[in-house]
């Protein structure tokens, strides 16, 4: 199977940025943890703060399933919901906090409702949880 893990804005920062809300791991050790702990998976890794990127991204993407941290376009981006809805793709929806115990504009996403599920919480595990949930799922349509 082949899944793309995608960042969305500011989480090229992951290690700095913030560490009590995103922890102190960077989006390398997220890809090396990634790639050791599912060695049988074809992963892909992108990161971008442009939506039009993230967009262009999801469109071209020969991939299985997504594992997508839209960071704060979550919040904002009917497009990236459209981009979403638009490819027959399945997306987990991660976040590395837990959004509802946040303020109160990080409680609605606008691509929840087209993602195939949602992990919210748990930091990096959230990544591993959505690509063993793509597994599953995969084998589910065997
Ligand atoms: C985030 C949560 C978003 O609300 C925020 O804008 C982020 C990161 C998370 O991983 O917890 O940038 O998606």
């Amino acid at each position: 199977m082949r899944i793309a893990v995608v960042n969305g804005p500011n989480l090229n920062l992951l290690g700095t940025r913030e560490p009590n809300t995103y922890g102190s791991a960077t989006l390398a050790d997220l890809e090396q943890g990634l790639r050791s702990r599912f060695p049988a998976v074809e992963l892909a890794f992108f990161q971008s703060n442009h939506e039009g990127e993230l967009l262009d991204y999801l469109h071209r993407t020969g991939y299985d399933g997504i594992v997508l941290n839209a960071a704060a376009y979550t919040h904002t981006s009917i497009a990236l919901r459209d981009a979403i809805a638009a490819i027959k793709v399945p997306v987990v929806e991660v976040h590395l906090s837990n959004v509802h115990a946040r303020e109160e504009f990080r409680h609605h996403s606008m691509i929840s409702a087209v993602c195939v599920g949602v992990i919210s919480g748990f930091g990096m595990i959230g990544y591993e949880l959505a690509v063993r949930a793509l597994l599953e799922k995969e084998e589910e349509m065997k």
